[in-house]
């Protein structure tokens, strides 16, 4: 070999070397970059660890804020709201009844027909409406102004079929479904927005004032007579079906729960006397907070980067305004940290474009290759199609986030059993031991997109509760999805609260 062949080979040979260096580098910085990534997932998994320990901390820690909250106004994050419904529906309620639902993106209007005794719900129509986006963040008066045209188109539709006369005046319930200081079954002054509405002019107003005067503004002969929490209209139709119902959730954009209250024990109201003993409170518990709550950095980012710092903490980690937010969040660090995603695209520094509802979607491909997640990825984030591996880490990302949602609520629920002593233990100021306490049967009503629609979800939170009570106890406890349950509960507490079945509430 001449000495111009040796040296084209040694130059060769260098050449192949430094490419397959290159080649070596690259799998290196990559399988480093994929560790990076795997990093970030599993301080995810650690943040929100949800053992049956923690969670057990958190039943008590719920059930003690429930006393704080009723033993004193403002002595707890829990507002244990007094709501004036002393007496679910019985199922003998009668006539024509309306209402209206503002919850969050949407509006209903329904009619719903009572006939006298069981199955007494004739019949009920129901008409949603989106409600306008600027509408959440501008006046009082063209919010309600809207109200009030959607239940005006409502009745003028139904003006063929409903044989209602248009000048007979009909009664209405309003279902808010907001934090509101009741100071009756139809009269109540909101405390707050949640859920991104900010409409100042109306925090302190007194809502169905608000209503009927917009009602009155387009003329309708309508009487708003009843004011509930969403939670509220749910307890009342869970036990209109079922009346071991003692205790309604919901977890949809936002969450709260209601449940049926002695009340004596209702401590900060002494001299509240009703005629069953009872009465329904609006707990509030998308403000519950408890240092036991796994809390992460995405969640302390997201709420520093709300409307509403330090203020619905649990909502923030379990309802369906923020799981898509708090995904997309995590997605972003690990694409930050990292090239799985490409180039960091700006849709996906865009606050709250992944809605839960994709979110879920992604969470339940069950596709072999995970095409749905490559579909949500490329039309919502602008992300081009990535490897397998790297779509079945987003999915694990999806069920960290809705696990620890699921089981969160989970422990909530079973907070407010150990509060009225339905959790097979003594309650905890209650002076039975187990042995003397019979379980009886408790039905708790869940209402909301994320338990009635996201299976994945529901999965978690039956099993949580399960594994919190233990078979034995949990075999008594029944958890109902319920649908529609805000606005037909509150026809039915509208009828109930007809001058024929007089309200009983009062204070001395
Ligand atoms: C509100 C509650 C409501 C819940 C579910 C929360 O943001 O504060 O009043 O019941 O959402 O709609």
């Amino acid at each position: 070999m001449g000495r111009k062949a040796v040296v084209a080979a040694i130059l060769a040979a260098a050449a192949v070397c430094a490419v397959a260096g290159v080649a070596v580098g690259r799998r290196v910085r990559s399988k480093r970059k994929w560790g990076r990534v795997i990093g970030v997932l599993k301080d995810l998994e650690d943040s929100c660890d949800t053992t049956v320990g923690r969670l057990k901390q958190v039943v008590d820690a719920m059930a003690v804020e429930m006393h704080a909250g009723l033993a004193s106004e403002g002595g707890s994050k829990l507002l244990m709201l007094l709501t004036f419904v002393d007496n679910l529906p019985s199922g003998r309620e009668k006539g024509t009844y309306y209402a209206l639902d503002l919850g969050d993106t949407y509006l209903m209007a329904l009619r719903v027909q009572l006939g006298g005794h069981r199955p007494s719900i004739l019949a009920h129509d129901v008409e949603r409406q989106s409600i306008p986006e600027h509408l959440m963040t501008s006046k009082g008066e063209d919010l309600f102004n809207f109200i009030a045209s959607v239940l005006e188109q409502f009745i003028e539709r139904e003006q063929n079929g409903s044989g209602f006369p248009l000048d007979k005046r009909r009664n209405l319930a309003f279902t808010l479904s907001f934090p509101v200081k009741q100071t009756s079954i139809s009269s109540g002054i909101l405390m707050k927005w949640t859920k991104g509405f900010s409409i100042d002019d109306m925090v302190g107003k007194e809502v169905v004032e608000c209503l009927q005067d917009a009602l009155m503004r387009r003329g309708l002969n309508v009487r708003v007579d009843t004011l509930v929490n969403d939670t509220v209209g749910t307890l009342a139709v869970g036990h209109y079906h079922d009346v071991d119902t003692v205790a309604a959730v919901v977890i949809g954009t936002g969450t709260n729960a209601c449940y049926l209250e002695r009340t004596d024990a209702i401590i900060k109201c002494q001299g509240l006397l009703t005629a069953s003993g009872s009465m329904v409170v609006n707990m509030e518990w998308g403000n519950f907070w408890s240092s036991h709550l796994p809390r992460t950095s995405y969640d302390v980012d997201l709420d520093a980067d709300s409307p509403n710092p330090n203020d619905q903490g649990f909502e923030k980690m379990i309802s369906g305004m923020y799981l898509g937010e708090i995904v997309r969040r995590v997605i972003l660090r690990m694409s930050q940290d990292s090239d799985i995603l490409g180039h960091v695209t700006s849709k996906l520094s865009v606050p709250f474009i992944l809605r839960t509802s994709l979110m879920a979607a992604m969470h339940e491909d069950d596709s072999p290759d995970l095409m749905e997640v490559n579909r949500i990825l490329r039309d919502t984030l602008e992300v081009p199609e990535v490897p397998l591996k790297v779509r079945k880490l987003l999915v694990n990302v999806c069920d960290v986030v809705t696990r620890r949602a699921a089981r969160l609520a989970a422990a909530g629920i079973v907070g407010i059993l150990k509060k009225i002593g339905r959790d097979g233990s003594v309650g905890i100021t209650g002076g039975k031991s187990r042995s003397d306490s019979k379980m009886r049967r408790t039905v708790v009503a869940i209402e909301g997109d994320l338990y009635t629609k996201y299976s994945m979800f529901k999965e978690y939170l039956d099993e949580a509760v399960d594994e919190i009570l233990g078979g034995e106890v949990a075999q008594h406890v029944i958890l109902k999805a319920v649908d529609d349950g805000p606005g037909i509960g509150a026809a039915l507490l509208a009828a109930r609260n007809s001058p024929e079945d007089v309200d009983t509430a009062q204070m001395l």
